[in-house]
């Protein structure tokens, strides 16, 4: 990719794609529910580079190695976020470190980076077990009565109280919550953006359907909630001041910053980032582990391979004590990597150009989005050996030794380059804990087998009827 254009380029318009409509271009042809798997399905069809419209913008779609890798490195410089994107956060209040770009971004950036590094999280380690306890609690009544388990919901909650009690020192335990609970707003909300970032004109700028409606008031309630917290964190740091010098988490961070000199921000800033922390830490990390229970589920001699090294590694205990004990988890860790090769759930990255550069040999214009097919690249035998097969080995013995494939560039579940996830350690911490809970103490059964689980894409791809029944351990 070259910034200065000195060969005769080809234009963008000469790139295979899907023919359009004139004015709303592919956007009939699209089920947004399931826009990777149709933008994978078109890139068979079309090859690793091709196009395609929604009304005026033009998409870009690469799943070439070389290309995918050098576009998320090249992030803030020659690409960022769409800017599509920063404007619909922008008008939902939580234009954060995700949807923000440039200096704006980088200020952000670095007191997230900050909040969630290891030293951190071994300190919390201790109320993350206590969490783990919590849910371990809730499937062990559900094996009682026998009821019918909603994975996600039940793991939402458990990411959702983490990610508070790390982020914002709150706990909301809505493990052992009935009745409303801030889930139920954040639910609406990647469904939402997913909808206004796939539609050709922003009409909720000029009227608004039942479904904005519903978006505007989740979003409405998740801000009066993150508002109270703060306020109550604004309390707690004028009681003790100690909390400005030192804070504890990333709200007492931002609020001690805020007073700083060269860091500061807004009290915007601060709401925007807690809602930006709240969805990236719930979907994301919930419906990897939803994914991982259904491997377990289909596949029960790997189950049984895992539950051994976590009988082992346990020893009397029923959940991870310590997270020294996380890091003796090598097959649990293969297990979390084959799930989020298979089903990462951003199959996708979208990065729109900043400059006239080259692509390809295709001439590129500011302003271009490009979508880039990571889970297409994990699922090419030129990357992996095998890769539609669901192989715990493959991360144990990694390299091309006995004639193997295994291409680390290829597996990009966290992103890559500047704008990696930040949240990944933490990520990785709640998988293993909650699938080594799981395995050292349970099993589950779909409810209906007959039903199919299915990639549903909201922003996230998530599993659909994921409805299980949970045993005691035989
Ligand atoms: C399995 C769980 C997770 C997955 C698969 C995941 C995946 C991703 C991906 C693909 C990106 C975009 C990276 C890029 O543009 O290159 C991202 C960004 C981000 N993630 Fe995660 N994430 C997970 C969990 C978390 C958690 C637990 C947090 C924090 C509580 C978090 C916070 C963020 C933030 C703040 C960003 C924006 C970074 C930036 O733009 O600079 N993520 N994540």
């Amino acid at each position: 990719m070259n910034a200065t254009v000195d060969l005769p380029l080809k234009p963008v318009s000469t790139l295979p794609g899907p023919k359009g409509w004139p004015l709303l271009g592919n956007f009939t042809q699209i089920n947004f529910n399931e826009f990777h798997a149709q933008l994978e399905r078109w890139a068979d069809e079309y090859g690793d580079l091709y196009r395609f419209r929604l009304g005026p913008a033009e998409f870009l779609v690469s799943s070439d190695l070389d290309t995918i890798n050098e576009i998320l490195r090249e992030r803030p410089h020659s690409f960022g976020r769409r800017v599509a994107l920063e404007r619909i956060f922008s008008e939902l209040g939580f234009n954060g470190v995700f949807s923000s770009d440039d200096e704006n971004w980088k200020r952000q950036r670095k007191i997230v980076i900050t909040a969630l590094n290891s030293s951190h999280l071994h300190q919390f380690y201790d109320s993350m077990r206590a969490t783990t306890e919590r849910l371990q609690r809730r499937w062990t009544r559900a094996a009682h009565t026998g009821e019918t388990v909603d994975l996600c919901d039940d793991l939402m909650r458990y990411t959702v109280d983490v990610t508070t009690q790390l982020a914002f020192g709150i706990d909301f335990n809505t493990l052992e919550t009935d009745g409303p609970i801030i889930q139920t707003h954040l639910d609406k909300v990647f469904p939402g953006l997913n909808r206004r970032l796939g539609s050709p004109i922003p009409y909720w700028r000029l009227f608004k359907l039942q479904q904005d409606r519903e978006l505007d008031a989740a979003v409405a309630a998740i801000h009066t909630q993150v508002k109270e917290i703060v306020a109550q964190c604004r309390v707690r740091m004028r009681e003790l001041p100690a909390l400005s010098q030192e804070p504890t988490n990333f709200l007492e961070a931002m609020i001690a910053a805020q007073a700083s000199e060269g860091l500061q921000f807004s009290d915007e800033d601060i709401v925007a980032n807690m809602f930006t922390l709240l969805l990236a830490g719930e979907d994301t990390t919930a419906n990897t582990l939803a994914w991982a229970i259904k491997y377990f589920i289909e596949l029960p001699e790997e189950f049984q391979r895992v539950r051994r090294e976590i009988d082992e590694v346990l020893g009397a205990t029923q959940v991870p004590m310590t997270h020294q004990d996380l890091v003796r988890f090598r097959l649990v860790e293969a297990f979390a990597n084959e799930t989020m090769r298979l089903k990462p759930v951003a199959p996708l990255t979208v990065a729109e150009s900043k400059h006239d550069l080259e692509l390809a040999g295709y001439a590129v214009k500011p302003g271009t989005a490009v979508v880039l097919l990571n889970r297409r690249i994990a699922l090419s035998a030129r990357n992996f050996s095998n890769p539609e097969t669901f192989a715990l080995d493959r991360w144990l013995e990694k390299g091309n030794s006995d004639g193997r494939v295994h291409n680390a560039r290829a597996f990009l579940p966290f992103g890559g380059g500047p704008r990696f996830c930040p949240g990944r350690n933490l990520a990785l911490y709640e998988i293993k804990a909650v699938l080594a809970m799981f395995c050292r103490n349970f099993e589950a059964e779909l409810v209906d087998p007959s039903r199919e689980i299915e990639e549903l894409f909201a922003f996230t791809m998530s599993p659909t009827n994921l409805f299980v029944r949970i045993r005691h351990r035989a």
